[in-house]
């Protein structure tokens, strides 16, 4: 499937399902919420890229905390390998079955529990849609600390899970410091409630941020997660996009009723900036000076500020649908880099002149986070196409102290490609952590980790 393959043997010691492991789930769940309908499964087994395939035969729906950790209890016991998935937009076949791994989805688990006024203080649950949780909180004049184009399907406990990014992370930050508590259901099923109110703690380790971009693999995430809503208030500067030619001719050329609101020229780059202060008049008076600077100094050679709401959604849907035209035109090469800035663009040029004409070499994402989309867009996939491309990006990547994932995680694609951002040692801690949370390996396996390491 896809144009990779991948040296993983499934693990032997897994059990294989029954249909007595079903009767159980049932009992636990109640029949409509253990699904074997061969439609559903057909969707839940294969990725938002469509290029990552597994062949489960039982997705779960669990309904509160307490079902989660009965159905991980009882895996456990019998040894039955599982997937948390959320709104399975992952992009580095993190959130599908390899074999045939029992996928759990907690998209059932989605209330708000409460949001504090005064603190911003958010408590949800993990299955909620972060579009229903920013159009919360927008109604109630707070916002989200993060947003991203596939905002409409992905859960928080699946943003959480892979530490997403996205177009707010320039002003709020990482998850990593907005998220104040966390409830995680471990593999033998306990619960662990590391939820508090509380801003200040220094009551020794910070366990919870072990989990905020485990991928799934030490637990699943489910009520009640706290996350730091912040006011609009404060910073104007609220995103710093880019994208290049070739990003904006992809979106031109494939999605429809989207247009380049600048006259036909050609510009190498595009950047699209977005303030968000206390005084709306303010902002777009600081804005236009901005920009009329900008250009006054030669810096860009044009440029436009939207007038309305629609008119800012037109220059959204222009960088927030490059991932959709990506699809749409064929097979697409995905990485997801974190690097010095300076030389974030060398690499899609090198790229082009290892490629030549038989891949399109695009470059975007988020500028003021120094994290560079470099995406390869082909008709098909051709495997002497991935071989000019890796190793050589890792290796540049790593030779340039950069991330090979900034934010989009390492699910299976990544998982044996860890040691080109982490060290040995590192490496080697973190299978510790996982071998002692998920003695039996259950959670998520052959992802993030590389396999053989984990199964010595
Ligand atoms: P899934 O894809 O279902 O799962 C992702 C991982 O989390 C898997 O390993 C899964 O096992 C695990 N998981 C899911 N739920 C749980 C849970 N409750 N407990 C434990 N583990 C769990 N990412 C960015 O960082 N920035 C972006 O700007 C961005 N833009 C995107 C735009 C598009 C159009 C698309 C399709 C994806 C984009 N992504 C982006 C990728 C991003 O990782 C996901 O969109 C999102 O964070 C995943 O959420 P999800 O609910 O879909 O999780
Ligand atoms: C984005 O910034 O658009 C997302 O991370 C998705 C992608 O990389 O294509
Ligand atoms: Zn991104």
């Amino acid at each position: 499937f896809g144009s990779t393959t991948f040296e993983v043997q499934r693990n032997p010691s897994f059990a294989t399902l029954n249909s007595e492991d079903v009767n159980r789930f049932k009992e636990m769940l109640g029949e409509k919420n253990v699904i074997e309908d061969e439609d559903r499964l057909a969707t839940a087994n294969i990725d938002w890229m469509r290029k990552y395939k597994g062949f489960s035969k039982l997705l779960l729906q669990p309904k509160s905390t307490q079902e989660v950790s009965e159905i991980l209890k009882y895996c456990n016991s019998r040894c039955l390998a599982v997937v948390p998935q959320g709104g399975n937009t992952g992009l580095v076949g993190g959130s599908v079955p390899v074999f045939d791994e029992v996928i759990i989805n907690i998209g059932s688990m989605n209330n708000i529990i409460s949001l504090d006024k005064v603190s911003g203080i958010l408590v949800c649950e993990a299955g909620c849609i972060l579009e229903n949780l920013d159009s919360f909180l927008l109604n109630e004049g707070f916002i989200m600390p993060l947003d991203l184009g596939a905002k409409g399907s992905c859960q928080i406990g699946g943003n959480v899970s892979t530490n997403a990014g996205g177009l707010r992370y320039v002003r709020y930050g990482s998850l990593h410091g907005s998220i104040l508590g966390l409830e995680v259901v471990q593999a033998n099923g306990t619960v662990l409630d590391m939820l508090g109110t509380i801003r200040k703690d220094s009551t020794g380790y910070d366990l919870k941020q072990l989990f905020i971009g485990s991928e799934g693999s030490l637990g699943i995430i489910t009520k009640k997660l706290l996350s730091e809503s912040k006011r609009k208030l404060g910073e104007v500067l609220s995103a710093f996009e880019f994208l290049d030619n070739q990003s904006m001719d992809m979106v031109l050329t494939y999605l429809d009723g989207v247009r380049n609101p600048l006259p036909p020229s050609v510009h190498n780059f595009y950047v699209l900036i977005e303030t968000t202060g206390s005084n709306e008049t303010h902002d777009k008076e600081k804005l236009e000076a901005f920009l009329l600077h900008s250009m006054e100094s030669g810096l860009i050679s044009d440029g436009v500020v939207a007038q309305d709401i629609n008119q800012a959604s037109s220059f959204w849907r222009i960088r927030e649908g490059i991932t959709e035209a990506l699809m749409k035109a064929g097979a697409v090469y995905k990485y997801d880099l974190s690097l010095p800035v300076e030389k974030m663009y060398n690499l899609v040029e090198k790229m082009r002149i290892r490629l030549g004409q038989r891949a399109k070499v695009l470059g975007y994402g988020h500028l003021g986070d120094a994290n560079l989309h470099l995406n390869i867009s082909t008709p098909e996939y051709d495997d002497t196409v991935l071989a000019q491309i890796e190793p050589f990006v890792y290796e540049w990547t790593s030779s340039h102290r950069g991330s090979i994932s900034a934010e989009h995680g390492l699910g299976l694609m990544k998982a044996n490609k860890i040691h080109y951002s982490k060290s040995p040692e590192t490496v080697e801690l973190m299978i510790s952590i996982k071998k002692l949370l998920d003695p039996n390996r259950i959670l998520n396996p052959y992802k993030v980790l590389p396999h053989s390491l984990v199964q010595e």
